[in-house]
């Protein structure tokens, strides 16, 4: 593995991302409609009655996995991670032939899936070039693409990771926070042009916060960083492309009742 994704290879990745495997699925749910990226792909399957299929890139031990099948459950659903630990895990709890991938970088493994819809969250802005990653997903998706990216309002994107990372688990990964109308005009760049984009902005100092080594910058609320959950509808290349810029804040507290049940199914604690 290069040294960029060297950190998703460690045993406590998947130690980590497990935290959510012990709780009921009302609090799964409560957990990750939290979050905008997931009330967006909510407001399109929740339209659709026909099979879909969805390819999650970056989908660690698969705790999406079980969020999108108590609520979705006539979705395909195919996940794919570099992180052999956490893939160990994902198909230890929920294994069936095929449901999780493990790939490289490039997503070679995952050509073959022809997936309608990519679902993408916290995976693009660890890599050394998001925004190339990002067009990969779209020519790689039939006709939509969620994620959720890091972007910022004011100054240029920096794009090395050298200058822009965290340290997990001992080694760097990029962290990059790109610019929310860099971001914007890139993707209205893309072959075939998009029908519509829409992103939505949880507004966040990302400075100073899980051992990340971020520009100066992103330690000011000015800068305007941001949890920014990204939606992307395939065009024909025909039609114009609307693009759709909001705020939403995020409530993050889960309320008391999840917050306890959570707490005691903590892996470790009942013996889960
Ligand atoms: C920060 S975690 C996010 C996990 C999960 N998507 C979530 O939101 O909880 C990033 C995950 O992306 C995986 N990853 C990093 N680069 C990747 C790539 N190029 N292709 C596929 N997975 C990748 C890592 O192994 C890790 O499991």
């Amino acid at each position: 593995m290069s040294e960029s994704h060297q950190a998703w290879g460690q045993p406590q990745h998947a130690m980590h991302f497990d935290a959510l495997s012990g709780v009921p699925g009302f609090v799964l749910r409560r957990a990750y409609e939290r979050f905008n990226e997931v009330r967006l792909l909510n407001t399109v399957l929740d339209t659709r009655s026909n099979p879909v299929r969805l390819l999650e890139v970056g989908c660690a031990t698969g705790e999406f996995y079980r969020y999108l099948s108590l609520r979705h459950p006539q979705v395909s659903y195919v996940g794919c991670d570099i992180s052999r630990p956490a893939l160990e895990r994902a198909r230890q709890k929920y294994h069936v032939e095929g449901r999780f991938i493990e790939t490289d970088t490039d997503l070679k493994a995952v050509r073959h899936v022809s997936p309608d819809i990519i679902f993408c969250r916290d995976v693009a802005h660890h890599q050394p070039d998001p925004l190339a990653f990002i067009r990969k997903l779209y020519e790689m998706t039939k006709s939509l693409l969620v994620m959720r990216v890091r972007t910022r309002d004011a100054g240029a994107t920096v794009g090395d990771p050298a200058l822009s990372c965290q340290l997990n688990y001992g080694a760097w990964a990029p962290y990059i926070v790109v610019n929310s109308q860099e971001l914007l005009r890139t993707i209205q760049g893309f072959s075939p042009q998009p029908r519509r984009i829409q992103l939505v902005k949880h507004y966040m100092v990302l400075g100073g916060q899980h051992a990340r080594f971020l520009p100066k910058e992103c330690y000011y609320p000015e800068t305007g960083t941001a949890e920014a959950a990204l939606l992307i509808e395939k065009g024909e290349g025909t039609a114009a492309c609307v693009v759709q810029e909001e705020a939403a804040q995020e409530n993050l507290q889960l309320g008391f009742i999840a917050r306890a049940v959570s707490w005691l199914a903590r892996p470790g604690r009942l013996g889960g």
